[in-house]
């Protein structure tokens, strides 16, 4: 049977896949990936949307020359469900997805916050202090052995620093300090985001805390050195929603479209928590920033974020849509946005009125889940690799694409398989250029019933290497390069 790449993968391997062509002689950390393993259960029940498939693991660790399994160019690749509450209740039948599907679940997400937070973390893999954490949109991340992905237990907010009932599942590290910035929201009378950071060693601390009359679902936000960008679309919540009596939609089906409100842009200081500016640019929604950095001695911030048509891009991931190649609006586009701060900075008024937005798009190509690399995270970028969509969709990403925001040219890769995945850039430790390094992504060969990753070449996009793996996995989210996680360790 062709898989849609929305089936359900039962099996937990742990396999040493050949490689055909070169692996780079210094490629030698590990690849993790997270994202919905299985999305029907064994008692016959099943979630509505991509979203809320159960967590699983992916780990491909790097073995050029092959010295941990004696001879060739390997990739030794494991994977496994996360063992959390959700996982539980989806054996038992009781799985209501959190996101999407559903009817209780924004009630039981804030209600449940402080004793049981929702704990699907299908998202992001990333590491904070010395441990591995797998990430949503919870305050609960789900701490994982990365060598053997064993679920070591929920990772909470400790320390005094304040937290929400929900989270930006994508935290952003600024590598000059390698504190790890978190944006949590906070419902109540008056509703506040949280700004707060892990140091490297692990511990939590408040940078800021922004008011929002009502508050907008936000999957990701922008760090610069000096700042912290909160964009605050007009997909909103009204809190007092989850007061009301009686029946509830799902999580996502709470927020309301409110395009009259703009998208309010606050810019952050990352040293006082001030807003030095908040303009009110067009309504927008998405859910990735790119990157983001600083020009003009920090009097302007830049950031690339990938801008949907608009949060039906939500309704258009719901399984019954996607496994019927109705995907009209999940194409996205960066588009680059600068905030001249004007007289703003240095002061700490809130709500300065002299900030005024800039957007230029940086190319017409149809992107989804578009990265940059972690080399130049804070710094100006000038690269931005993504899965390559048409509009409107009607089939998954054919292609990995990359976007140069210098030239406006885009290079494209699309052989060997019939979808791929979101493209993790990894920089050459001894590299010039940006793009010195490969570009590592998952797609699925439809006939084989196999995914492959691919080992990209990161200027030509030219395949430098692949492995199969012994099964097709699900379309998956995101992954991070580990490069501390080797073979000799992993094996
Ligand atoms: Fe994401």
């Amino acid at each position: 049977m062709a898989h849609s790449g929305f089936h359900s993968l039962r099996e937990e391997t742990a396999a040493s896949l050949p490689v055909t062509g070169d692996l780079p002689d210094w490629l030698r950390g590990s690849l993790i990936r997270n994202g919905p393993g299985a999305f029907s259960f064994p008692d016959g029940s099943a979630v509505d949307h991509w979203f809320d498939g159960l967590a699983m693991l992916y780990r491909f660790t790097f073995d050029p020359g092959g010295r941990a399994s004696g001879g060739g160019d390997a990739v030794h690749y494991r994977n496994r469900f996360l063992r959390t509450d959700a996982y539980e209740a989806a054996r038992s039948g009781e799985f209501d997805g959190g996101f999407a599907t559903g009817e209780t679940t924004l009630r039981s997400r804030l209600a449940g916050f402080l004793t049981a937070p929702y704990d699907n973390a299908n998202i992001v893999a990333e590491r904070v202090g010395d441990r591995y954490v797998a990430l949503t949109e919870s305050p609960r991340g789900v701490g994982f052995d990365p060598n053997t992905l064993a679920t070591t237990g929920p990772v909470d907010r400790e320390g005094d620093a304040p937290s929400g009932q929900l989270s930006c599942a994508h935290f952003k590290r600024d590598p000059a300090t390698g504190a790890l910035v978190t944006l949590d929201t906070e419902f109540g009378r008056t509703s506040r985001y949280h700004v707060t950071a892990w140091t490297p060693s692990g511990d939590r601390r408040h940078v800021a805390t922004v008011p929002t009359e009502k508050p907008a679902y936000m999957h990701s936000f922008a760090l610069t050195p000096r700042y912290v960008v909160v964009t605050e679309f007009p997909l909103r919540l009204d809190p007092r929603r989850f007061l009301r009596p009686g029946r509830q939609a799902p999580f996502i089906e709470q927020f309301e479209w409110e395009p009259d409100r703009g998208t309010r842009i606050a810019v952050v200081d990352r040293t006082t928590g001030a807003v030095v500016a908040e303009p009110v640019t067009e309504p927008l929604f998405g859910f990735h920033h790119v990157n983001a950095f600083e020009r003009a001695g920090g009097s302007e911030v830049v950031f690339d974020f990938e801008t949907v048509p608009d949060a039906t891009a939500i309704d258009s991931l719901y399984l019954e849509t996607v496994r019927a190649g109705e995907m009209g609006a999940i194409a996205g586009r960066v588009d680059r946005f600068a905030v001249d701060l004007g007289g703003a900075v240095g002061t700490d008024r809130y709500g300065a009125a002299e900030a005024t937005v800039s957007r230029e798009r940086l190319s017409d190509e149809g992107t989804a889940l578009p990265t940059a690399s972690p080399a130049r995270w804070c710094r100006e970028h000038r690269y931005v690799y993504a899965m390559g969509m048409d509009a409107p969709v009607t089939e998954w990403a054919r292609r990995v694409v990359k976007l140069d925001a210098e030239t406006g040219v885009t290079r494209t890769f699309g052989d060997g398989a019939d979808y791929f995945g979101e493209p993790v850039f990894v920089p050459a430790p001894d590299g010039d250029d940006e793009d010195d390094g490969v570009v590592l992504t998952i797609a699925l060969d439809v006939d084989a019933d196999r995914s492959r990753l691919f080992v990209l070449d990161g200027e030509t996009l030219a395949e430098r290497a692949r492995a199969t793996l012994p099964h097709a996995a699900p379309f998956d989210f995101h992954g991070r390069y580990f490069p501390e996680l080797r073979a000799a360790a992993a094996e």
